[in-house]
Parts: C-alpha cells; sequence; structure tokens
C-alpha cells in the first residue's frame, strides 16, 4: 500500500486546484479525526455500553441506537468547533444545524448521515457515516443560518463520500476530481491511499435490493426485478443478489465489483408511492460518488443529482451503480410511463 496519507493528497490537490481553500482542508481534517473517533467506538462494540437502543424516536420515525447518537454527537461537538462551516444538518435532527454565537463561522455545509446500516450495529456487521459538503452562497455570507442555505441543488455539491468500518475501516470521497480510497492504519491512525480513481465496472454482477418488499411494489419495478433474475451479468452468468442493509456497505461492494443498488418506491395502502432513502444525507452524496467514478443514479427517471430538495429530510426510490445496469431500470421504468 501507498505511505499517503489522505492529508497529503488532499493538500496535493488543494495546491492543484485554484476552488481549494485552507478551510476546505480543515473541514476534512476535522471530519477524518470525527470518524477515527467513531471508528474506535465501533471497534469496542460489545466491551463498552454501546449496544442497544437509547429509549428516543428520531425524525425519521426509527428507534435511536446508542451508537447513532454517540456518532451524531461527536461529528456535531467537532465540526461545530472548527471554524469551518455555517450549518450542518443529520439524518437525526428535525431541524438544521447553525453555527453561531459562540461558534466561529465559515462557509460550507455539511450534511451526514452519521451511523449508516444502524441495525447493522448490534450484529457486528458493516456500517458507515456518509457526507456531504456544500458551499454557502457567496451573497448570503454573514447572514443567520437558514434552511434555505442548506436545499441547494443536489449538483453543487463540492464534495462527497463515506467512512465504512467494515474489516478494515476505509474513506471513500470526491471533490469532483475522481473517486479515492484510504485504508486506517490501526498502527499509525492515519488513512493511507489503497484505491485511486476508483471506477465502477461499466456492468455489473450483483443486484442488491430488499425483495421482501415485492408485495408493495408497482408492476414497473416487478419487471426490474424479474429482468434482473433472468438476464445474464456482466461475466454472461446469472447475476448474484447481495443486500447487507447498510447502503454505504451495499454500495462499496458494487462500486468494486460492480452492480446496482436499489431501493425502490413502495406503493403504500394511501395510494402514496415512496422510496426510503434519504435525498441530503444519503441519495446525493452516493450519486455524486458513483458519477465521479463512471456510474450512475437516478429515482428510476429523474438524475438524482438533478434533485432540488425542498425538505429537509425528503426521501428519494434510488437506483445506483454500474452505468448499463441502472439504464437497464431507466428504460424499464420509461416503457411504463
Ligand atoms: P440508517 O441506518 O442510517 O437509518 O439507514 C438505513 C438505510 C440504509 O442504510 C439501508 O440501505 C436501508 O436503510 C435498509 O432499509 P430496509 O431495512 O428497509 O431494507
Ligand atoms: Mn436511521
Ligand atoms: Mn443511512
Ligand atoms: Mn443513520
Amino acid at each position: 500500500m501507498s505511505q499517503i496519507t489522505v492529508t497529503e493528497h488532499l493538500l496535493l490537490r488543494q495546491k492543484q486546484s485554484p476552488m481549494a481553500t485552507g478551510q476546505f482542508t480543515s473541514l476534512l481534517t476535522e471530519l477524518i479525526l470525527s470518524a477515527k473517533i467513531i471508528s474506535r467506538e465501533v471497534t469496542k462494540a460489545g466491551l463498552v455500553d454501546v449496544l442497544g437502543f437509547t429509549g428516543e424516536t428520531n425524525v425519521q420515525g426509527e428507534k435511536v441506537r446508542k451508537l447513532d447518537e454517540f456518532a451524531n454527537n461527536v461529528l456535531i461537538h467537532r465540526m461545530r468547533r472548527a471554524g469551518v462551516l455555517c450549518a450542518m444538518a443529520s439524518e437525526e435532527n428535525g431541524d438544521i444545524i447553525p453555527v453561531e454565537g459562540e461558534f466561529p463561522q465559515g462557509d460550507y455545509i455539511l450534511i451526514f448521515d452519521p451511523l449508516d446500516g444502524s441495525s447493522n450495529i448490534d450484529v457486528n456487521v458493516s456500517i458507515g457515516t456518509i457526507f456531504s459538503i456544500y458551499r454557502r452562497p457567496k451573497e448570503k455570507r454573514g447572514d443567520a443560518p437558514c434552511l434555505s442555505d442548506v436545499l441547494q441543488k443536489c449538483e453543487n455539491q463540492v464534495c462527497s463520500g463515506y467512512f465504512i468500518y467494515g474489516s478494515s475501516t476505509m474513506m471513500v470521497y470526491t471533490t469532483g476530481d475522481g473517486v479515492h480510497g484510504f485504508t486506517l492504519d490501526p498502527s499509525v491512525g492515519e488513512f493511507l491511499l489503497s484505491h485511486e480513481n476508483m471506477q465502477i465496472p461499466k456492468k455489473g454482477k450483483i443486484y442488491s435490493v430488499n425483495e421482501a418488499y415485492w408485495n408493495s411494489w408497482d408492476t414497473a419495478t416487478k419487471d426490474v426485478l424479474s429482468y434482473f433474475k433472468s438476464h445474464q451479468n456482466a461475466e454472461g452468468k446469472p447475476y448474484s443478489s447481495r443486500y447487507i442493509g447498510s447502503l454505504v456497505a451495499d454500495f462499496h461492494r458494487n462500486l468494486l465489483y460492480g452492480g446496482i443498488f436499489m431501493y425502490p418506491p413502495r406503493v403504500f395502502e394511501n395510494g402514496k408511492r415512496q422510496g426510503k432513502l434519504r435525498l441530503l444525507c444519503e441519495a446525493a452524496p452516493m450519486a455524486m460518488l458513483v458519477e465521479q467514478a463512471g456510474g450512475m443514479a437516478t429515482d428510476g427517471t429523474n438524475r438524482i443529482l438533478d434533485y432540488f430538495p425542498t425538505e429537509l429530510h425528503q426521501r428519494v426510490p434510488l437506483f445506483i451503480g454500474s452505468p448499463e445496469d441502472v439504464q437497464i431500470v431507466k428504460d424499464i421504468y420509461e416503457h411504463h410511463e
């Protein structure tokens, strides 16, 4: 493995990019430290009292686990003091978290899913942290941070990525200049460059979906699934089905091996058709990564990065991964329109 640390990699790119600022490097440095703290706690889970629920229910209607709360608190506490943000938004908080008052303000907005794959925490299966960074419009600098600063077109992201706490801890990120992966060397506490310029295979071997929702899918979605079951994958063999239930882990595997992750819309008894994944803290950051890696991300019809969010916790259907596999889904949906 190379001995290039993520900080060196950042600084090198910063020199090459006229857009980059010291403030941005500080943001990522602080974010990396937060992730190392979360990773340390994840590794100790089972030994210390971080498993199980807090007894609270979050804004998503989900039972909060102790590690969700821990990760959220670490990120809010550290990032608020960094002097690089004007606002944050988290999957776990109903409203935006303004950075003001006693805390120094910066130009960036950080949106995160502090702990992705919560249901896997207690059973020792890979989980992660997802992040997405925007810049505040210049003309709004100095104003009190507000929701409209955060609700920007998803294409405006200046950086996105994730940390995965798996067989090793990795950081994968993009600033719009390719996707790069780093592996934490626990003996020195540094993320070292292990996957430079990651590219997703054009066509994959795997599809990932929670098929238990079959009865709540519309005909178009059922046709999508039937397609993947009855056609050959990139190797001329039947597709494999793999579903972990942590978006980060399912995405990471498909990024490396090629494939498609699907969280289709479910049709509920009241006729409402809705995806589960959160646009701002899950779908949009992964969409930026996948496009930078040569892949695609859509809700079945519309490109995810073309979304202009109207609500902080907006949910979207998500089909993301190898471009030829995602195109198949788009074609089937279009045929059903
Ligand atoms: P989170 O743990 O941050 O709430 O996210 C869970 C998400 C995502 O990680 C995963 O892909 C999906 O929910 C799984 O949902 P189902 O259990 O409905 O398949
Ligand atoms: Mn959750
Ligand atoms: Mn999540
Ligand atoms: Mn989460």
